[in-house]
């Protein structure tokens, strides 16, 4: 650790690499990000981490959602709105539903950069290069959008700046004051099973509220009511400008990733000896690890000895996603590794990533029923295991749109294409995540402690 440094990952092997055709403009466009303020700071960052070693302790519940990739042409304060509201909705039935505190983390104001499975892609014969995300290419269909385009970078941080600024006023600012609960639901779901639901939990907040004033409690004088923690969270893929964004923090005189509060490793760069990982090993900043189901538990072993040595609670977050069918097979024996091995870690589920189908239709998009399948297959081996299911990562949007088919909302492979607006990956609706929320509300409620909690406290 001693070698580490912002730059250190330039040594090592690295997948998923931009070709850029001039390095002078990556270098200049480097040096402007290096010269620009942080987005967040260390000390929200430490905060984070500390709320994370409450649910790696089973005494809260992390909520981690977004949009696949964020773009530049979606960059309305509707569009921000409208996510934020769905987010609070979704935090509110599960704080209500399972009586312990949320840990909100959006997607969010840095979700740029996408991890492909090919280099190139192919329509009607023609092959370009992939779209790799807004803060690289565009997502248009001709050769000149696809060349990587490093001031992109530059345009990805002002987009970041904006939205959190927009985020910090929504979640500081009164809009999610308690009692401004009714104004949450949206017009396009008055009358939804999964509203009239919503408006039941909100009828029982205005009652706690209504004896808590009697009792002298109000948002003028107790911040929980009028204010949220909302952190923000992306995949940290592309390094250079994560690398331009790491500063020295002059408290702790440590080294923060600033482009976010948390930041995450994908699936396709996890691997032990290559660039991303030594790039996570030196920041302090809450970090999650995308496991799939080529994740051998070895290569777990090895990720937690790097990247959280001293066994730090709050520091590591394991974000599965298997596939519906295969959390079975494979959660259990992670789970069994990281005990076996006494880590502490916080477990969550994204049950997006494997679930992904093609429809006849030709459009990628993800069944409600499976996504639903695999956080209740989630729950149920932390059940088993003794361990605590501590949050969910989701892609999802506040828009009402049709990216993923079933739900109450019934999007079916034909109706599709009415609303299929995403930049990268199927997300689900407002209507979709707030039943999900619902679902996950339960499953939490149901859980016991983690079982050393439990020996601990006998
Ligand atoms: C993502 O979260 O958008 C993503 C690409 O996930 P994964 O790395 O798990 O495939
Ligand atoms: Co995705």
């Amino acid at each position: 650790m001693t070698n580490w440094t912002p730059s250190s990952w330039r040594e090592k092997p690295i997948k998923q690499v931009p070709a850029y055709p001039d390095p002078a403009a990556l270098v200049e466009a480097e040096r402007q990000l290096g010269s620009f303020p942080p987005l967040v700071f260390a000390g929200e960052a430490r905060e984070l981490k500390s709320r994370l070693a409450a649910v790696s302790r089973g005494e809260a519940f992390l909520l981690q959602g977004g949009d696949c990739a964020e773009s530049f042409a979606e960059h309305g304060a509707d569009h921000i709105r409208d996510f934020f509201r769905v987010f609070l909705q979704m935090a509110v039935v599960l704080t209500h539903g399972a009586s312990k505190p949320v840990v909100k983390v959006g997607r969010v104001a840095g979700q740029f950069a996408k991890p492909r499975s090919a280099d190139t892609e192919v329509i009607d014969g023609v092959e370009l290069p992939s779209y790799r995300g807004d803060i690289i290419n565009a997502i248009d269909f001709n050769e000149a959008s696809r060349v990587p385009d490093p001031d992109r970078m530059l345009q990805a941080y002002r987009q970041s700046a904006a939205t959190l600024n927009l985020l910090r006023a929504f979640s500081m600012g009164g809009y999610a004051e308690l009692t401004r609960i009714h104004e949450w639901t949206m017009g396009f779901m008055k009358g939804s099973n999964w509203s009239t639901r919503f408006e039941e939990v909100a009828r029982k907040i205005d009652d706690a509220i209504t004896f808590m004033a009697a009792l002298g409690l109000n948002p003028e004088n107790t911040p929980a009511l009028k204010q949220t923690s909302f952190y923000t969270s992306h995949e940290a893929l592309l390094l250079g400008y994560e690398e331009a964004l790491t500063r020295r923090d002059s408290i702790s005189n440590n080294w923060y990733a600033t482009s976010g509060h948390m930041l995450w490793i994908g699936d396709r760069t996890r691997n032990p000896d290559e660039a991303h990982v030594e790039y996570f090993a030196g920041i302090h900043n809450p970090i999650g690890i995308k496991c799939g189901p080529s994740l051998v538990n070895d290569d777990l072993l090895r990720l937690l000895d790097r990247l959280n040595p001293t066994d730090e609670a709050g520091r590591i977050t394991l974000i599965s996603r298997f596939g519906a069918d295969k959390v079975h097979e494979h959660l259990p024996r992670l789970v069994e590794t990281v005990q076996r091995a006494g880590r502490t870690v916080v477990w969550c589920c994204d049950p997006m990533h494997g679930n992904t189908i093609k429809a006849s239709t030709g459009y990628k998009t993800r069944p409600f029923d499976r996504v639903l399948s695999e956080v209740r297959n989630f729950f149920e081996v932390h059940r088993e295991m003794g361990t605590y299911a501590g949050g969910v990562h989701i892609e999802m949007t506040g828009d009402d749109v049709t990216e993923c088919v079933g739900g109450v909302s019934a999007v079916t492979e034909t109706t599709l294409a009415d609303r299929y607006n995403t930049y990268c990956d199927p997300r689900l609706n407002a209507s979709q995540a707030l039943e999900l929320a619902f679902l996950v509300a339960e499953e939490v409620h149901a859980q016991k402690p983690p079982r050393q909690q439990r020996l601990a406290g006998e």
